[in-house]
């Protein structure tokens, strides 16, 4: 293994709950229900695809420019919440890790789908750890697809099969299989079975345990 690709919302950082919280209102305005269960469906995909499988679960039609206005509005109360992020929204055992990699000379990337990437990373002060960076500024085709995941190997200039990759979303876990490089699921394994090795979080982890 020479490289560590993380995924950013829900694996470094808590944004996941602020992606929920967005939706949330979006869906309280158009009157229906949508439930934290729900929102695992979310996960990992682009925000528009989520926008649409949002507006599946409420059974609402919209026109395209319904839809972009929606996105939109999402996006600026979903900034408002992660503008004002601090370090202390870094989940717990994170730094640890990510400290413990770049001392093992590992290379490091995001492989993230969010376009607010630059902006989480800023608040959050994660740049220090990352060699590179690929997000959804950079690609064009959403997770499970493994372009962000190739996106950040060819950036570290590491071949996708020495990569591992740290995802919290379904969809994240098979981009990783996708770009040919394992995987590790943080959360659930009822979710995330399909890793090579599933943790709930990182508290704890050390690079010794990828035996894979
Ligand atoms: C992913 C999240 O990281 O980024 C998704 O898991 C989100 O829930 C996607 O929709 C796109 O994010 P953004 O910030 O560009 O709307
Ligand atoms: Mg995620």
């Amino acid at each position: 293994m020479k490289a560590c690709i993380f995924d950013l919302d829900g694996v470094l950082v808590d944004s996941a709950k602020y992606h929920y919280l967005a939706w949330k209102a979006l869906a309280d305005k158009l009157g229906f229900e949508f439930t934290e269960k729900d929102n695992e469906r979310l996960k990992g995909v682009s925000r528009m695809k989520s926008l649409e499988i949002l507006l599946e679960i409420g059974g609402v039609l919209m026109s395209d420019e319904e839809k972009e206005k929606a996105a939109t509005e999402k996006n600026g109360l979903y900034r408002s919440f992660i503008s004002k992020m601090t370090p202390d929204e870094i989940l717990p055992g994170v730094e640890d890790f990510l400290k413990e990699v770049k001392a093992a000379g590992l290379k490091t990337s995001i492989g993230s789908a969010s376009k607010n990437t630059p902006l989480i990373m800023e608040r959050a002060g994660l740049s220090k750890y990352f060699d590179a960076v690929a997000d959804g500024t950079m690609v064009s085709k959403a997770k499970p697809d493994p372009e962000v995941f190739l996106k950040g190997a060819e950036l570290l200039g590491v071949d996708p099969k020495d990569c591992v990759v740290f995802e919290d979303a379904e969809a994240g876990v098979e981009a990783a299989h996708n770009a040919g490089m394992k995987a590790v699921g943080i959360g659930s394994p009822t979710t995330l079975g399909k890793a090579e090795l599933v943790i709930p979080n990182f508290v704890g982890f050390k690079l010794s345990y990828l035996t894979f």
